[in-house]
Formats: C-alpha cells, structure tokens, sequence
C-alpha cells in the first residue's frame, strides 16, 4: 500500500529494530479445503493450487529479501492443512514442543514435523493435552501468550509452562472466527502486540490491557480478512494485504508494513502467521 510521508507525524514515530528471524515453512503442494474444522473452510469452494502455490512462494521470498533463514519442510500427501506451519509446535530454549491436534485430519502433521525437529537435533516432546503450536502460542520477549478456548486446551498451557520454563499467560478466545490466538493477535515486538479485542473474554481482554496499554487495537474490517495473522521482525510486519487499516496504524507507530496476498491460503484459514513457524534458538 502507498501511505503518504507526514513531515510532522514522521518525527513522532517511534524508531523500530529489525532482528533477523529463522522460519521453517511447508509449500502448499497438497492444499485443499476438503473438510472443514474452521468458520472459513467451506468444502465447495474451489481452490487454485498454482495460485496458492505462488501467493506462498512470494511470502518465502519477502522473508529471505528481507534477511531472514526459511527452512524448507517437505509436505505430505493427504495433509492438506500441513501448508499451516505455525501449528507445528515451538521451538524455543532448547526444547522442541510437538503439536498435539485437536482434529484427527491434522494428527499426520505432527509425526511428520516430530521428524523434522528430530533432523534438526532436537528431541521433540509431545503434550498430554492439546496444543496446536504457534497457532496459540505466541512468545512476546520472555513470556508466552497462549490461547484456549477452541482449539488448545488450558492444562496444555501448564505444560508448556514446565517444558520451555517460560511463564504463560492463558487468554480465552470467544469467537469462532477466531479460533486460534494468531488470528487475533499479532506480536510486533518483545513488548509490543496488536490484536481484536472483540475476539477475547472480558478477562482476558484486562490482562492485555494491564501488560501491554500500549497495544494496537484494530477495527473489524482488518480483523475479519484475518489482518492479525501476521509475521514481524521488530520492524517489518508482514501481514495479509486487504487489512488496510492495520498497515496504516502499524505506519503510524514506527513499523514497516508489506501486505502480501494470501486469498487462496484463506479459503482454509489461514494467512501469513500460520504458514510461518518461528524457530527460535
Ligand atoms: N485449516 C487449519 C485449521 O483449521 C488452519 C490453521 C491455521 N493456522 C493458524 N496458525 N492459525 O486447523
């Protein structure tokens, strides 16, 4: 998008640093929508591979003009949902977390990424209850936000509150559009988040208020083309390019947005974020 330079609101902006990231992503070479287990799937609209196929490769190659490491993990047939990365788990103080599915078309997603993390030299550990990885599990600096409510189950956040010794901030989702905490929550930085508030409880909404009162909050027309599903280094925000509203407060507060178009990723619900699995070291 084109935002015209405000000499006056330029010098009010607040300077923002890049760190350069390392994603693992799986190509959508098996996507379909061929059951539904979100609002956004409908099994009769069709979906255009190639296209998805090159809205994807354009999100890879952002991330790599930008700098960043993206590790490649191989799909595999019958897991059409795999192209959503993030789920896979989380990879962070040396401890390699699984993704336990709520849905059984998603249980061959984890056997194939516990592979993967086992390549990379990790020895990866499964929880007893549900966790649908970076879908609901969103670090910001030294904490974890993870979301409950539809898809991981709270006694999972205790888990990973022992595995990665990170504390856990559970925070319950309330709409099933929103049914993973990436969609309604983007983290910018280590202390800065955007997200919709309509989409959490009363509670959960407090304790956003109370840890981040400087948060980006945004409108409906942004959260509902899935806007928040988006990736940032501290500077740059990739994010899904019809959430015009979102790209101009993130302009305003220092950030660097690139929309990318993701329409075909959608259809299974889905958008930047979930096809980008943080790997942190
Ligand atoms: N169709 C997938 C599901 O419903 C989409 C997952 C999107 N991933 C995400 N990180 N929100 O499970």
């Amino acid at each position: 998008m084109t935002i015209s330079p405000d000499v006056a609101a330029e010098s009010t902006r607040t300077p923002r640093t890049q760190r350069l990231r390392h994603y693992a992503m799986t190509p959508p070479t098996y996507f379909t929508v061929e059951y539904a287990i979100n609002p956004w799937m409908d099994t009769s609209t069709p979906v255009d591979a190639r296209l998805a196929l090159a809205q994807w490769e354009n999100l890879r190659d952002t991330y790599v003009r930008l700098g960043h490491t993206v590790d490649l993990v191989a799909p595999v047939a019958g897991l059409p949902d795999m192209v959503y990365a993030a789920n896979a788990g989380l990879i962070i103080n040396g401890t390699a977390v699984v993704a336990q599915f709520k849905h059984a078309e998603r249980y061959g997603e984890s056997v194939a990424y516990a592979a993967w993390m086992a390549e990379r030299g990790h020895d990866p550990v499964a929880t007893r209850h549900v966790n649908e990885g970076q879908g609901d599990l969103l670090v910001v600096g030294s904490m974890i936000l993870a979301g409950t409510g539809f898809r991981t189950h709270p006694h999972a956040h205790a888990e990973i509150a022992d595995l990665t010794g990170m504390p856990v901030i559970s925070l319950e989702l309330v709409d099933p559009r929103f049914y993973h905490l990436d969609t309604a929550l983007s983290v910018l930085d280590d202390s800065t988040i955007a997200y919709y508030p309509p989409a959490f409880t009363d509670h959960a909404r407090a304790q956003l208020r109370r840890l981040f009162p400087d948060a980006i909050e945004v409108a409906s027309t942004d959260a509902y083309v899935l806007g928040l599903n988006a990736v940032s280094d501290g500077k740059h925000v990739v994010h899904p390019a019809q959430a015009t509203g979102f790209a101009e407060q993130l302009y305003h507060a220092g950030f660097h947005p690139i929309g990318v178009d993701l329409s075909e990723l959608l259809k299974g619900g889905g958008s930047v974020k979930c096809c980008t699995l943080e790997v942190f070291s």
